[in-house]
């Protein structure tokens, strides 16, 4: 910790220098300080999730499935086997409202393996809601929440929210009634709320109602903001995870 010290008598300058580097929120991001001292240089090497995949030292309460039931390992499986089944279906999948549904129908019927494909995929990602659900339950019910692991919470939250948000989106690409009114009802929801409701609507679906520019704007989300979203934050928060000494004790 001490390398971020700076020496007393202090002007405005440094001020702000300890107001932001020795602040809490900057603290809980970047724990051991710049590897300028043995120590840590030490604790750079040692808890580098690159260098060391697997912590150092485990708690033996870690190695009982029982702790984690794995559901974190298990909400990333899915998103592996989503991402995989996921680009299968694109090369069948158009997302124009002439064909999207006519493609998931001869998906179904005539491509080899292709309704075991939008099976798995429907599947996983209905595990996948639940198994993210679940963790972020055991997350919370172990205390794993509390200091100093409150900045992966909040990636975890976001993770939580885009898992969601993927749902939502895969959810119109079938473009059948059930999609058709589901996403009507959601975005109506998402309407309703005061002031900002009905321009995040709008924008959201790219006019005053379903149709070809929101079928276009899911897709484009579903296969590639969102998808990209969570791989960029699974990958903090993996190495949160590390950076955080590892998973927490018991309580
Ligand atoms: C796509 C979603 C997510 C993935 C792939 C994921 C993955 C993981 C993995 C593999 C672990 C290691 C331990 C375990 O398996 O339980 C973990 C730990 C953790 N996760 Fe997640 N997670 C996700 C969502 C969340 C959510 C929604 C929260 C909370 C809002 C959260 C908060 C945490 C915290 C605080 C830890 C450290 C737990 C401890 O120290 O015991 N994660 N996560």
């Amino acid at each position: 910790m001490a390398t971020t010290e700076r020496p007393e008598g202090k002007g405005l300058g440094d001020r702000v220098y300890d107001m932001v580097f020795h602040s809490y929120f900057w603290r809980s991001i970047f724990r051991s300080g710049y590897p300028n001292t043995p120590r840590n240089q030490m604790l750079a090497v040692a808890t580098n999730v690159f260098l060391h995949l697997h912590p150092t030292r485990i708690h033996r309460t870690h190695v009982r499935i029982t702790h984690t039931f794995c559901l974190g390992g298990l909400s990333f499986f899915l998103f592996l086997g989503l991402t995989l089944t996921g680009v299968l279906l694109m090369f069948y999948y158009v997302p124009s409202v002439e064909r999207a549904y006519q493609d998931m129908q001869i998906l179904e019927t005539d491509v080899r393996f292709g309704m075991l494909m939008r099976n798995l995929h429907r599947w996983m990602a209905h595990g996948m809601v639940l198994t993210v659900f679940m963790h972020m339950m055991r997350v919370f019910y172990t205390g794993a929440y509390k200091p100093p692991r409150e900045f992966n919470w909040i990636v975890g939250v976001v993770l939580f929210v885009l898992t969601l948000l993927l749902s939502f989106t895969g959810y119109l690409l079938p473009w059948d009634e059930l999609a058709f009114w589901a996403i009507t009802v959601g975005t109506n929801m998402v309407g309703s709320a005061p002031l900002l409701g009905p321009p995040n609507r709008f924008v959201l679906i790219g006019g005053f109602d379903v149709g070809a520019a929101a079928l276009i704007r899911f897709y484009t989300l579903h296969v590639i903001g969102l998808p990209l979203m969570a791989a960029i934050f699974m990958t903090v928060h993996f190495w949160r995870i590390r950076r955080d000494g590892g998973l927490a004790r018991p309580l």
